[in-house]
Order: structure tokens, then C-alpha cells, then sequence
């Protein structure tokens, strides 16, 4: 018998309760603006005692603890000069800035009850990309790695990128398409890098990023990818036949000197230099523009 007493009364309690505490309802509770626009965080008395002057408080909820929006029936703090109670008691922000995005909390107590009803409204201000920053390495030899980066830190919320090679979308894997069968890269939405694990020379072009959240999207300007041959066995090729050179030289310089081309005081006195000319060719000046004409008196 004092169970259903004990339940009956707290039952009661429960109504009065119900009754004194105003019910709050809203028409949106998750509204989204762009900055610079103006918003209505909705707070509706649904049920309740009405009276003629309910108290009406606005909180900004913050990691720090709720501050103050509007209180005493003036808007405070962030808001200041910026936002409006409108229809009693939803407030309107008129010029919204990314630092407004947070949870507001609307609190109404009339004046019998003095139990406050209350809801809370996630506020959330999309900001526009700005152009990205792009990094594309300028010339990559066949084979190697290349990293190519995209970023802008104002959107909100965080961009999402997409690379665009000779204004043809690539996809997060190269694997991922037929198309892109001679590639091998893979893309990073999230943070906008786009890695080629070895560069083919299909990978050669001009390449953008763009930067896209639900407020807006943003370019950055195109720049080349050049991939180039590092022909191994040119090189190879190349250093052996310097080396070759390198040693004939160094044999002939050998050979002279055991036959004694270096030694001084030849016999007749005459250099091997001035006799290196051949018997019967003269060289003659001629008369136009100085040039130097030899003639053999053999062929004539
Ligand atoms: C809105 O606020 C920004 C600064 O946050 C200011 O530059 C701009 O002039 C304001 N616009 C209006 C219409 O008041
Ligand atoms: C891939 O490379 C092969 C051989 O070089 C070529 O025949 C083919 O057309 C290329 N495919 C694409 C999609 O570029």
C-alpha cells in the first residue's frame, strides 16, 4: 500500500513538473548558413503556463563552459550588434562569422514555474574554400617517385581535392580505371596528395587541383609535370667509351716516349712539327677576305 503511495505521489510530482516546466521545440535544430549570411537559431514554446513576460536567456556553449549570448534582454559578448531575439524567443545572428559555429542553448523560464525550459540548436557556418597551394615536381625521371601536394585551411567544412591532369579527373587510384592503366598513383582526398609511386612518361601533362566543400570550391593554377628518360645504358655506354679514350691516350703517350719522340737534341735539329708538312703543298694567301687556300702542285 505505501509502494502505490510512494508511486501515485511521484507520479503527481512528475505532472506538476510537466506542467511548470515549459516545453521548448524548434523548427530546425542543425541550421546551416554561409558566413556573411544571416540565420534564425529557432526556439518555439510548445507547452506550458504562458505568461506574459517569460525569461528568455541564449547560451553559447564552448569547450571553456557556456557564455552569454542574450541575457537580460540585451544580446552580449560575440554577438553583440550582430544578432536580434525575433518571435520571441528564437534569435537571429544577422551577419554570421566562422567563429559562430557552436551549439547554442535557448532557455525560457516563466515566472510561476521558475523551471527553465530548454533546447539546444548546433549552429554550423560554412566558409568557402580559398584558392589551394599546389606543389607539382617539374621534371621526374622515368621510374621514380613523385609527390604532388594541394591544401587550403579556410574551408568549413575541410575541403575535400581532386587532381586534374590535361583537365581530365584522376581517380583515387590509377587502378581504379582502365584509363589510367599506365599509371600508378594513388590520391588522398582528405589531404590533397596525390602520389605516383614510379612515373611513367604517360604521366607527363599540366596539372590542377581543386579544392571543393559544400560552400564552395576553389582552383589552383596549372603547372607541368615533366617526365624524362634516365637512360641507363646511354650513360654506361657513355663512361666506357671515355674510359677507352682515356686509355688509348695514355698508351700512345707511352709509345711515343719508348720511342723516344720526347727526347731533345734530335740529330739534324729538324722538329718533327715542321716536317709534318707535306712536300709539294704550298700555302698561299689569297687577295679575298684573307682566307688560306693551299694548292698541291701535284694536282694541277
Ligand atoms: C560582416 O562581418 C564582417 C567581418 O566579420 C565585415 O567585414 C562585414 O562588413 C560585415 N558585413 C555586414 C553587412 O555588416
Ligand atoms: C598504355 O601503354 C601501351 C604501351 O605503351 C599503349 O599501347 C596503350 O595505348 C597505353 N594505354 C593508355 C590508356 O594510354
Amino acid at each position: 500500500m505505501a509502494r502505490v503511495c510512494v508511486f501515485l505521489v511521484a507520479l503527481l510530482l512528475l505532472c506538476v513538473y510537466k506542467i511548470l516546466a515549459l516545453k521548448l521545440g524548434s523548427s530546425n535544430q542543425n541550421p546551416v548558413v554561409l558566413e556573411y549570411h544571416s540565420v534564425e537559431l529557432s526556439c518555439i514554446i510548445e507547452d506550458g503556463i504562458m505568461t506574459a513576460n517569460p525569461r528568455i536567456e541564449w547560451k553559447k556553449i564552448k569547450s571553456g563552459g557556456p557564455s552569454y549570448v542574450f541575457f537580460n534582454n540585451q544580446v552580449v559578448g560575440d554577438l553583440m550588434n550582430r544578432a536580434d531575439i525575433l518571435n520571441n524567443p528564437s534569435l537571429i545572428i544577422h551577419n554570421t562569422s566562422r567563429t559562430d559555429t557552436a551549439t547554442y542553448r535557448c532557455e525560457v523560464t516563466d515566472d510561476i514555474g521558475k523551471t527553465p525550459g530548454e533546447i539546444s540548436i548546433q549552429l554550423m557556418v560554412q566558409v568557402k574554400p580559398v584558392t589551394p597551394r599546389c606543389n607539382v615536381p617539374k621534371a621526374v625521371p622515368v621510374g621514380k617517385t613523385a609527390v604532388l601536394h594541394c591544401r587550403e585551411n579556410e574551408g568549413q567544412p575541410n575541403s575535400v581535392y581532386r587532381w586534374y591532369r590535361n583537365s581530365e579527373p584522376l581517380p583515387d587510384n590509377s587502378k581504379s580505371n582502365p584509363k589510367f592503366v599506365n599509371s600508378s598513383f594513388t590520391l588522398d582526398p582528405k589531404t590533397g596528395t596525390l602520389v605516383f609511386s614510379a612515373v611513367t612518361k604517360s604521366d607527363t601533362g599540366l596539372y590542377y587541383c581543386i579544392a571543393t566543400n559544400p560552400a564552395g570550391s576553389a582552383k589552383c593554377g596549372e603547372q607541368q609535370l615533366e617526365v624524362y628518360d634516365l637512360n641507363i645504358a646511354g650513360i654506361v655506354c657513355g663512361a666506357l667509351v671515355v674510359l677507352l679514350v682515356l686509355v688509348l691516350i695514355t698508351l700512345a703517350i707511352c709509345c711515343a716516349y719508348r720511342k723516344g719522340y720526347f727526347s731533345k737534341g734530335k740529330p739534324n735539329g729538324k722538329s718533327y712539327k715542321t716536317s709534318a708538312k707535306p712536300e709539294g703543298v704550298n700555302y698561299l694567301r689569297t687577295d679575298d677576305e684573307g682566307d688560306f687556300r693551299h694548292k698541291s702542285s701535284f694536282v694541277i
